[in-house]
């Protein structure tokens, strides 16, 4: 009878430990186990008080015993609880390589800080474009050679990846009514190959400002200003000449060479100069692709490639290195 009733017991106890999860039920549950002439054992007390006189002894041995069975489980019980919560402190720590923005984005970012020092806003538009913000609104002719398929991405019907960021010129002034100032970075692409000077792939940063009366002495002023904070406070200018379809007159402009102070060296192949952008006056066909009246409205246009002003600031030799996902060159920066 007390054997039995003992062995019922200690099954009981034992499901009842092995649904506990937590510490505070753990205690809960070992105060009504032990503690004191508990609901859990006065059965026991029970039957030992009724047995024969020599019997007595024996059975309060086995009661106590069953006490002490209890008082184990639980402590292990609580041992093996506090365990699953440590961890091993003496390993040593993964270590985490830190990201930082890549240099064409850092450049990029810095371009777009100086122009808006300069009242310029930041407008962005898609890098598949329609053919006709592309070429045709820009006055660039059906016989034009950047219309061909060799130098542009075409895709179907009347998009293709856009080749310059001036077609983001197009977007703009149909968005907006002149006065503004705007810049416009992105991606364009052009399918070259590969080589220490090109990718099929890179970014640009277009400039546009239209109003009615913005001259080329405005474009040169604020490029003037926009060269000596990239390239320093010492930085020249210099206007040459050009063509381009969407603007009359149109200049490609050099910065004085910020490596050598002009004298010519390696960087600037002796010259004393470094080309950085393509410039000129918004042309009057471009103004009437988009409804303005160019006798109402003059601007300016520019275009920058990032790339390139990155790798004159930072002696970068060749374009390729910024697309190898190389850690030791892009760590540098
Ligand atoms: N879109 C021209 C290019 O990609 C650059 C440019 C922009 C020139 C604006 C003049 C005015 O080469």
């Amino acid at each position: 009878m007390l054997d039995e009733k003992i062995a019922e017991l200690r099954s009981q106890s034992v499901a009842e430990l092995a649904r506990v999860a937590t510490p505070e039920d753990l205690a809960q549950l070992k105060n009504r186990f032990l503690t004191g002439k508990t609901a859990f054992l006065r059965d026991l007390y029970g039957i030992v008080s009724k047995l024969a006189a020599d019997q007595k002894g024996d059975g309060g041995k086995k009661v106590n015993a069953f006490k002490a069975e209890l008082e184990a489980a639980i402590a292990s019980k609580s041992f093996a609880a506090a365990t699953t919560e440590t961890f091993e402190d003496s390993l040593p720590g993964a270590s985490i390589v830190p990201g930082r923005r890549h240099p064409i984005y850092q450049t990029l970012d810095e371009i777009c800080r100086v122009w808006a020092k300069l009242g310029f806003d930041i407008e962005t538009g898609p890098e598949i474009e329609l053919e006709a913000n592309n070429f045709t609104c820009l006055n660039i002719p059906l016989d034009h050679p950047s219309r061909d398929a060799f130098d542009t991405f075409y895709i179907r019907g009347p998009h293709l990846l856009r080749s310059h960021t001036s077609p983001v010129q197009i977007r703009a002034m149909r968005r907006r009514k002149p006065p503004f100032r705007i810049i416009m970075p992105g991606k364009v692409f052009r399918p070259d190959d590969a080589d220490a000077s090109h990718l099929p792939s890179f970014h640009q940063v277009e400039g546009l400002m239209v109003g009615p009366d913005v001259t080329f002495a405005q474009l040169k002023g604020v490029l003037l200003l926009f060269a000596k904070e990239m390239f320093g406070e010492g930085t020249r200018v210099r206007f040459r000449p050009s063509f381009f379809p969407f603007t009359e007159p149109s200049a490609e402009v050099d910065i004085s060479c910020f490596l050598c102070g002009a004298k010519g060296c390696p960087a600037c192949k002796q010259s004393g100069w470094m080309e950085i952008l393509g410039s000129g006056m918004v042309h009057p066909k471009v103004f009437d692709a988009v409804s303005y009246n160019p006798e109402e409205v003059t601007g300016f246009a520019f275009g920058m490639g990032v790339e390139r002003i990155c790798m004159l600031r930072h002696g970068v030799k060749d374009i390729r290195w910024f697309v190898e996902n190389n850690f030791r060159f892009l760590g540098q920066f």
